[in-house]
């Protein structure tokens, strides 16, 4: 198995390696992915199937929360489309779902459309951006806690649905009450400190004043976009990026438009964030 790094903060091409059914490369899979932080599959084209059996073996597949309104009670594959008549909602810098208490861990995407040209992603890594901080940064910011509200989430709902999506807005927003995370947040499994950030969802810092929480928030902000700490994917069809929720935030460029863009996503679920002031 070959693994190529892409930048200096984050992501590597893994090459010799048979995704579909990586067998006992699994732990060298899984160990450039921590490593990493996202990692990519050209062209491996995995049916749907094959998607889910590859998610389970990280662990046990999300069936998101809108799914679980509509009734799923199995993990389904979420296929996400983009074209003019309905705006890209991965625009902006986040982390998937942190508005529930246990935000998924890792995220398996491939590319099924792709647009001629634009509809790149771009990962950002927490964990680089944290460690170029200065010890007196990294102290301040470290064991404060934020926010995150579901209703960053429900203004894209209201946007694509309108009226239609009352029922979800109501049902969600009752379901899944504000939830607190930390802001530098403990990797369980490598130890490593990463930021953790998602635009449309931290709504404040607790324990602060709004003129302080809303500078944090600007400032985390504004560093966690530092090309610096960025790795950035053009796809092709069949591409397959695999990235760890629990230390990254990406952005999906809405830069296609009129064509259309189209991917298919598996979340796996994660656990409680927490800050460990010994690690
Ligand atoms: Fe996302």
């Amino acid at each position: 198995m070959q693994v190529t790094p892409l930048t200096n903060a984050l992501g590597a091409v893994v090459e010799g390696v048979d995704v579909r059914d990586p067998g006992d490369d699994f732990a060298a899979v899984h160990a450039a992915l921590l490593e990493h932080e996202v990692i990519f599959f050209p062209g491996v084209h995995l049916t749907e199937d094959e998607h889910m059996a590859l998610g389970r073996r990280f662990g046990t597949p999300s069936i998101f929360p809108v799914s679980r309104h509509l009734g799923a009670t199995e993990p389904v594959l979420t296929t996400i489309v983009d074209h003019p008549g309905q705006a890209n909602a991965a625009d902006h810098w986040h982390t998937d779902v942190t508005w529930i208490a246990e935000p998924p861990k890792i995220a398996l995407l491939t590319a099924v459309d792709i647009p001629e040209r634009g509809g790149d992603t771009l990962w950002a890594s927490g964990t680089a951006a944290y460690e170029a901080l200065t010890p007196k940064f990294q102290d301040w910011l470290a064991g404060m806690t934020v926010v995150h509200s579901v209703e960053g989430f429900l203004m894209g709902v209201r946007k694509k649905l309108g009226d239609d999506g009352d029922d979800l807005v109501d049902a969600l927003r009752r379901g899944y009450p504000p939830v607190e995370h930390p802001l530098v947040r403990t990797h369980p499994e490598t130890g490593r400190r990463a930021l953790m950030y998602s635009s449309e969802f931290m709504t404040r810092v607790v324990g602060v004043s709004d003129d302080e929480s809303r500078a944090v928030l600007d400032f985390v902000g504004s560093w966690i976009k530092d090309v610096r700490f960025h790795v950035r994917w053009h796809w092709s069809p069949g591409d397959l990026a695999i990235w760890d929720e629990r230390s990254t935030a990406h952005r999906a460029a809405g830069d296609h438009f009129p064509h259309a863009r189209s991917i298919r996503r598996l979340e796996i679920d994660g656990d409680r964030p927490f800050f460990d002031p010994t690690r």
